[in-house]
C-alpha cells in the first residue's frame, strides 16, 4: 500500500434479505474493535432498498454506500435513486460503473463519468470502478482500455479528494481466480503513472487505487503488501463477517 489511508469496500450487491442484513449489521458492528479506524476506512454497500436499514443499524467507524447514482438529479425519472436522495438519507458514497452495471446496464465510460460528476456534485464520495475482460486483456488491449476508462473519468472530475478508484478485471470478479499480487501491482502502478500524467504527482500519489476481484481472507495480505495497492472492493467475501473484518485488518 502506499502513503495513503487504506480503503476497504464491501459490495454486497444484489443480495439480502432483512434479517441478513439485520445479523451483517450486528456482526459487523461487534467486530468494529476488530480494526482501527486511524489506519482504515471501511464503507459498505448494500442494495438500495436495503440502504436506510444498513444506515440505521451501523453507526461510525463505518460507511454506507450506494452501488449506483442517477445520472441526473431529482425528478421525472422513474425508477432511478438520484445523489440528493442518497445524501438526505445520510448515505456518503457510491459506487458507479461496476462492471456488472456496464455489462447487464450497458454503462459506457462517458456514462460512468458522468454519473461520478453528478454524484460529486451532490457532495458524496465516489468509488468509480474499472478493469478489462479476459479478452481485452488476452487481445493486448489492457491499457489501451484502462487509458480509455480514466480518462473519462479525467474528463468529468474535478475535485478528486473524494474519489477512491476502484480496479477490478472483469474476469477475477466472482470466479475466484483473483490476479496475483504481481499483476495487480503492474496495473495498480500503471494507473498511478497515468493517473500522475494526467493530475500531477500531488494528486496522483494521494489518490486511493483499490482492487476488487474474488480477494478473500486468504488472499488480501499479499495483495495489501504491494506498494501501490490502497485496499480493496470486495463483493462475496464481504457477506461474511469474519472474512470481510480480516480483510479490513489486512494492511
Ligand atoms: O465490487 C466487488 C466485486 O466486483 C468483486 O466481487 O465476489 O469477486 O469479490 P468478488
Amino acid at each position: 500500500a502506499s502513503d495513503a489511508k487504506f480503503f476497504v469496500g464491501g459490495n454486497w450487491k444484489a443480495n439480502g434479505t432483512v434479517s441478513m442484513v439485520d445479523q451483517l449489521c450486528k456482526d459487523l458492528t461487534a467486530g468494529a474493535k476488530q480494526f482501527d479506524p486511524k489506519n482504515v476506512d471501511v464503507v459498505v454497500a448494500p442494495t438500495a432498498v436495503h440502504l436506510q436499514q444498513v444506515k440505521g443499524a451501523l453507526g461510525a467507524p463505518y460507511e454506507v454506500s450506494a452501488q449506483d447514482v442517477w445520472i441526473k438529479g431529482p425528478g421525472a425519472y422513474t425508477g432511478e435513486v438520484p445523489a440528493e436522495i442518497l445524501k438526505d438519507m445520510g448515505i456518503t458514497w457510491t459506487l458507479t460503473g461496476h462492471s456488472e452495471r456496464r455489462a447487464y446496464c450497458g454503462e459506457t465510460n462517458e456514462v460512468v463519468g458522468q454519473k461520478t460528476a453528478r454524484a460529486l456534485e451532490a457532495d458524496l464520495n465516489v468509488i468509480p470502478c474499472i478493469g478489462e475482460t479476459l479478452d481485452q486483456r488476452n487481445s493486448g488491449q489492457l491499457f489501451e482500455v484502462l487509458t480509455a476508462q480514466v480518462q473519462a473519468l479525467v474528463d468529468n472530475i474535478q475535485d478528486w479528494s473524494r474519489i477512491v478508484v476502484a480496479y477490478e478485471p472483469v474476469w477475477a470478479i466472482g470466479t475466484g481466480v483473483v490476479a496475483t499480487p504481481e499483476q495487480a501491482q503492474e496495473v495498480h502502478a500503471f494507473l498511478r503513472k497515468l493517473f500522475t500524467e494526467k493530475l500531477g504527482p500531488q494528486t496522483a500519489s494521494t489518490l486511493r487505487i483499490i482492487y476488487g476481484g474474488s480477494v478473500s481472507d486468504s488472499n488480501c495480505k499479499d495483495l495489501a503488501t504491494q506498494p501501490d495497492i490502497d485496499g480493496f472492493l470486495v463483493g462475496g467475501a464481504s457477506l461474511k463477517s469474519g472474512a470481510f473484518l480480516t480483510i479490513v485488518g489486512s494492511h
